[in-house]
């Protein structure tokens, strides 16, 4: 079965081809961080009206690069939540008028889900279960997977997610939206000793995060340091935060589950220190991780049409209404067993 997939929930545009039995055929992407660069953030209308312009050359573009036609696809799979709603829109528009053009099956995918599951687009995929620990722009979750569908929420953020935190603290830093993958460079060059910042909720005996309280902590530095010499030592001391949070709940979490398997998705997950970090916890205790490709842990839309693809296999429900879901809880998904 030879899936469209194609996602368009924040400011990347991503298409892809996914073959239940070939796998990924091809997969494009346009983002728009230059974009809204200058706005410190995403500008919800910008970003919808870049979708609408890239949507259709880039879904010629993988078509063209997996030689096949339009003519081939078997189905379609868009993210249908949660995110901007006129960014989803577009996408919606889009993967409806081809559905209805080509008369074929269509499925709106949950973008965490895509996320959660594209660690299964790796040469060495994990079996499930396994315990997630989902770190985007704007999560950060701890899941029990048993299957596709079958999730549960074992902790959750309280505040901000993980990559917002890396966002704001990098602009903090001085440094561009989305500052996640700048503060990561600027903090190799920091020395590491020089700060210590709070760990919030390390010890708070369950798996919730919280990371509010750290960025202020470091605007308390930046204003005591301001001097540039010492923000690669506060960006070194903010990440290693970060990790040390990330890595001691998501061990907490397979303990009290009971798993040896841990994935990791999401655009934090593309964080070198916090997968060297995982990977050395993780296989202490005799367990073992799994991450995406790099290219596919921040948003794309190679995991739409596998996630796609997964739930297409066994659905064959009608289209469903043309709307989309801002919010939308990942645990309220079918499962597919
Ligand atoms: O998953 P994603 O593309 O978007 C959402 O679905 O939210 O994640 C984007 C987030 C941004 O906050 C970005 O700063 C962060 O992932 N990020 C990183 C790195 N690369 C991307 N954070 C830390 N280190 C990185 N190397
Ligand atoms: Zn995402």
């Amino acid at each position: 079965m030879l899936v469209l997939g194609i996602e368009s929930s924040c400011d990347e545009t991503g298409l892809a081809l996914y073959d239940t039995e070939r796998g990924l055929l091809a997969h494009a992407l346009h983002s728009q961080i230059a974009l809204h660069a200058e706005y410190g953030g995403v500008v919800p209308e910008l970003a919808s009206r870049d979708h609408i312009r890239y949507m259709v050359p880039l879904a010629r573009q993988v078509i063209a690069h997996a030689g096949c036609q339009l003519a081939d696809i078997d189905g379609i799979a868009y993210t249908s939540g949660p995110g901007l709603a006129g960014a989803l829109l577009v996408g919606s528009a889009f993967a409806h008028a081809l559905a209805v053009a080509l008369n074929l099956p269509i499925l709106g995918v949950h973008h965490l889900e895509g996320h959660l599951l594209s660690p299964l687009l790796s040469a060495n995929p994990p079996d499930f279960p396994f315990v997630a620990l989902l770190v985007s722009g704007g999560h950060t979750q701890l899941m029990d997977v048993q299957g596709i569908g079958e999730y549960v929420l074992l902790g959750d953020t309280l505040d901000d997610a993980a990559g917002e935190a890396f966002d704001k603290t990098a602009q903090l830093l001085g440094l561009d939206y989305p500052g996640g993958a700048a503060l990561s460079a600027l903090a190799q060059q920091g020395d590491l000793q020089r700060f210590s910042l709070p760990r919030p909720l390390l010890h708070s005996g369950d798996l919730n995060f919280s990371f509010s309280g750290l960025k202020t902590a470091v605007l308390n530095l930046v204003r005591k340091h301001p001097d540039t010499a010492s923000r690669a030592d506060i960006a070194a001391a903010f990440q290693a935060a970060m990790c040390d949070v990330l890595v001691a709940k998501s061990l907490s979490a397979l303990k009290q589950q009971r798993r040896s398997q841990l994935v990791v998705a999401g655009g934090v997950g593309a964080n070198q220190p916090l997968r060297q970090a995982l990977t050395r916890e993780v296989t202490q205790r005799k367990g073992c991780v799994y991450f995406p490709e790099l290219q596919f842990c921040t948003d794309n839309g190679a995991m739409i049409a596998f996630a796609g693809a997964m739930r297409l296999l066994h659905t064959r429900e009608p289209a469903g209404p043309f709307s989309v879901k801002p919010r939308w809880a990942l645990n309220s998904l079918p499962a597919l067993r």
